[in-house]
């Protein structure tokens, strides 16, 4: 079934088409990731699903719902998730009471009980007392994504989650989304073609601001297209 659909999608910023005709589907359960070289509008994209941004044209629709030019509260509401590229957590506040700032807008089930088990699950329990601030990149990203899972979204958009983490948090990473997986479905940007490799069902390329290709992970990354337009522009990893 389809969850997320994007139809002829535009987003202009005064003469720069950051987001040129995009016609975009996701399947429910999947993790499908998208990659493409910087300023490819990824970012971009992600901001319409979620509403930070009103997309020029087009149309966004989640669970056969029209979603275009809903408020990101709204959206939220509706089961999708985001973790963004810049930072989103309360730096003097404690790991535990972050997540239970997502947890509070769980629709069903024990608050308490959700914050408890993804401190469990993202191996966070042993810090939960300590201030966002005060920790490292990667302890970090990951309270962070626990945050977004609070609120149990059946969509969960991912803007670099492994960008600056260590092997072992990355892992930590791609395990926690294959075991959440078919019950939360996963829209992934990320660079590190390993991490991609471990985690997606199907890869979409954009490229300025269209998609260029898309297909099963081993097609994508092996395609030479795909190679050339991330010539020294970031690819990270055996592709
Ligand atoms: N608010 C804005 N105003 C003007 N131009 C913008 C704005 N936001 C994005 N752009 C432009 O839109 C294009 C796409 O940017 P976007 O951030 O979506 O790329 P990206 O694929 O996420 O790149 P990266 O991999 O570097 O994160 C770029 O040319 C960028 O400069
Ligand atoms: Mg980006």
């Amino acid at each position: 079934m389809t969850l997320l659909q994007s139809t002829d999608l535009f987003m202009r910023f005064g003469g720069v088409t950051a987001i040129g005709g995009v016609s975009f589907s996701m399947s429910e359960g999947t993790v499908h990731c998208l990659v493409g070289p910087n300023g490819a509008g990824k970012s971009t994209f992600f901001k319409m699903v979620t509403g930070q941004l009103s997309p020029s044209s087009g149309i966004v629709s989640f669970r056969g719902r029209n979603i275009t030019g809903l408020r990101s509260s709204e959206i939220v509401n509706l089961g999708i998730g985001i973790k963004t590229q810049t930072p989103q957590l309360f730096d003097d506040v404690s790991v535990e009471e972050n997540i239970w700032l997502g947890a509070r807008r769980l629709a069903q089930g024990d608050p308490r009980a959700r914050v408890r088990q993804l401190l469990s699950d993202l191996e966070l329990t042993s810090i939960k007392s300590r201030l966002v601030g005060t920790l490292p990149h990667g302890l970090r990203q990951r309270t962070e994504i626990a945050a977004v899972l609070a609120s149990d979204p059946k969509l969960i958009l991912l803007d670099e989650p492994a960008a600056g983490m260590s092997d072992s948090d990355v892992e930590q990473i791609a395990e926690l989304i294959l075991r959440l997986k078919p019950s939360h479905s996963f829209l992934v940007v990320e660079h590190d073609m390993r991490f991609i490799r471990r985690i997606a069902d199907t890869v979409t390329v954009f490229h300025q601001g269209r998609i260029f290709m898309e297909g099963s992970c081993d097609r994508v990354l092996s395609d030479s297209g795909v190679k050339d337009i991330y010539l020294g522009k970031g690819l990270t990893g055996n592709a």
